[in-house]
């Protein structure tokens, strides 16, 4: 893997992408290097984990261009995000209930308008955050893939980041540049870790230790301390996870005692504890 992992030029972006963690909030943006490698499937029932707990969850549609988690909890919002921001509509009527009982707010897809980062969208998107996260104990930000400007700009926003990667040679390189940017670009001491799609129970341990190690021989914070990696879990390869998503059900709903989905169970019971368990 250390051969896929070895260093690229870095070259940072010329525009500041960057609004910084919204104060007093818990935002977590739930993000990845590659494409397709389930931060939405995780970013929904993830949400119906932590409602069940007894959390106050807002799920926010941060791919604001190619947006589909309307698609794998079926819903056909009347009022998008994209309706907030052009005026049409009012943000509190853009929030609607999931069928795990969180909150959405969905971005609406195929807006090219939103698939770079202008200074409308910026104050628009860090605008709609400051407004909703008073409203709940947790934010979850379902972002795009990769290293846009979209996508840095809605990881910005999070205190904390939650990096999904499956443990293909590509999706690992991948999440390798992209936690060299956060590192370079946004300070991020840590990122937190959750490889999906794992064959063998460990291997997510093992893969996150290897890529500690690569980033430890090549990115530093600016403090000068390598970023550390924190390993919150692992979801194994389930088939029940493809059919929940053809029948369009969340996963804890469609098979809650299936592997997968008493993974995402225990990622909800660790990033409550790690995350939204007041500190006396
Ligand atoms: N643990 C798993 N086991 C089996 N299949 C999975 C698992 N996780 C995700 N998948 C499959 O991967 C597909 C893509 O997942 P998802 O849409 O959540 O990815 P994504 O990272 O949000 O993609 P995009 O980058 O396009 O937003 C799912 O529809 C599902 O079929
Ligand atoms: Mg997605």
């Amino acid at each position: 893997m250390s051969d896929a992992l070895s260093p690229q030029p870095m070259t940072p972006n010329a525009a500041p992408v960057q609004a910084g963690p919204v104060a007093g909030a818990r935002i977590i943006a739930i993000t990845s290097g590659k494409g397709g490698v389930g931060k939405t499937f995780v970013s929904a029932n993830l949400a119906a984990a932590l409602t069940r707990r007894g959390q106050r969850v807002l799920v926010l549609d941060a791919d604001l261009g190619l947006a589909n988690l309307d698609v794998v909890l079926n819903l056909h919002p009347k009022i998008t995000l994209h309706d907030v921001f052009t005026g049409k509509a009012r943000l509190e009527d853009a929030i609607i209930k999931a069928p795990g009982g969180f909150s959405v707010l969905l971005a609406g897809s195929g807006m090219v308008e939103y698939s770079r980062l202008t200074p409308e969208v910026r104050t628009q998107f860090l605008s709609v955050i400051q407004a909703l996260t008073p409203q709940y104990d947790v934010v979850l930000l379902d972002t795009g893939a990769g290293i846009s400007d979209v996508v840095l700009f809605s990881v910005s926003l999070a205190s904390e980041v939650l990096i999904v990667a499956t443990p293909e040679p590509t999706s690992l390189t991948d999440a390798y540049a992209a936690i060299k940017v956060l590192t370079m670009q946004q300070q991020r001491q840590h990122v937190r870790m959750v490889i999906n799609q794992a064959a063998r129970p460990g291997d997510g341990r093992a893969i996150t230790s290897q890529l500690q190690q690569v980033l430890d021989r090549f990115v530093s914070t600016q403090s000068g301390r390598p970023v550390r990696l924190i390993h919150m879990g692992d979801i194994p390869a389930d088939p029940s996870v493809r059919d929940a998503v053809m029948r369009r059900q969340l996963l804890l709903v469609n098979t809650p005692g299936c592997p997968a989905a008493l993974a995402i169970s225990q990622l909800a019971n660790k990033i409550e504890t790690a995350l939204l368990t007041p500190t006396a």
